[in-house]
């Protein structure tokens, strides 16, 4: 099914206050064309929960990742735990070779510590998200408000993706964790024995690329791990554009 655009108020209400299980079944219930995609850290909740639901419902849970080439190892190691721990096939998107080439013959491998992050994430995460999306009505993400106070903290739990629909189609974004909190989610992890990302354990709380991603000391905020060089406003990759053009319109 098409994404419902013009429904899209009435149901982003209705499930507003919804617990993420109840979202990850409407989103798979409505939609065969819908993927999760998972970044190989604690959004590995979502992995759980729809593994679930879709063994109820007789579905099979599409998962995509955005292998930008620059991961940390024990996220590779982590990506192939989960697909093997769930059974799962995970999709992996890779850049477009000829514009990485390019890009990291003509600046080389750091170009973001000089300028900032947005052409290297354009060409390694971006495009290759922009490719898959176009197969698809709805995409679910791991996003949650308490991420970014600065970005994320109007997220909702269901949007239209104003950032990736096209012309010819509307796309849907789940965010079924956008009002739970980090503790929830680990509470979670712990109570159903969920496989986790070797990183957390070292002082990661947010994970991404390897050279843009560092463990925070005690009490500094999630998001001050990663592009740690830039303003705290423009911490968005892009992914989630959708956030920056919501807060302009503010
Ligand atoms: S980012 O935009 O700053 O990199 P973040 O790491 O907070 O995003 O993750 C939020 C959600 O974005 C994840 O739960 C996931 O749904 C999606 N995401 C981020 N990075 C990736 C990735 N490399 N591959 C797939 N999905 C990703
Ligand atoms: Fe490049 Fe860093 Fe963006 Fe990864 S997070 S795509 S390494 S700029």
């Amino acid at each position: 099914m098409a994404f419902p655009s013009n429904k899209i108020n009435e149901l982003a209400s209705q499930y507003a206050n919804k617990e993420p299980r109840e979202i990850i079944n409407f989103a798979l219930e409505q939609f065969n064309d819908i993927g999760i995609s998972f970044s190989g850290a604690e959004d590995v909740v979502l992995i759980d929960m729809a593994t679930k639901v879709a063994k109820k419902l007789g579905k099979t849970v599409q998962v995509f990742t955005l292998d930008t080439g620059r991961l940390h190892p024990e996220t590779y190691q982590f990506i192939d735990k989960v697909r093997k721990h769930y059974n799962i096939n995970i999709e992996f998107m890779f850049p477009d070779k000829e514009k990485l080439e390019a890009f990291v013959s003509s600046k080389g491998l750091f170009s973001f510590y000089d300028t900032d992050h947005h052409e290297c994430c354009g060409i390694r995460k971006i495009e290759p998200l922009r490719r898959k999306l176009l197969g698809l009505d709805a995409w679910i993400t791991g996003q949650r408000r308490d991420q970014s106070p600065d970005t994320r903290n109007k997220v909702p739990v269901l949007e239209l993706d104003s950032a990736f629909s096209t012309e010819d189609k509307a796309l849907g974004k789940f965010n079924p964790l956008a009002n739970w909190t980090s503790e929830q989610v680990w509470q979670y992890i712990q109570m159903f024995d969920v496989p986790y990302n070797a990183l957390h354990d070292r002082g990661y709380i947010s994970i991404g690329c390897e050279p843009c991603t560092r463990a925070v000391k005690p009490n500094q905020h999630e998001r001050e791990g990663r592009w740690w060089w830039e303003e705290a406003t423009a911490k968005e990759c892009g992914l989630h554009q959708s956030n920056l053009i919501a807060k302009a319109s503010d």
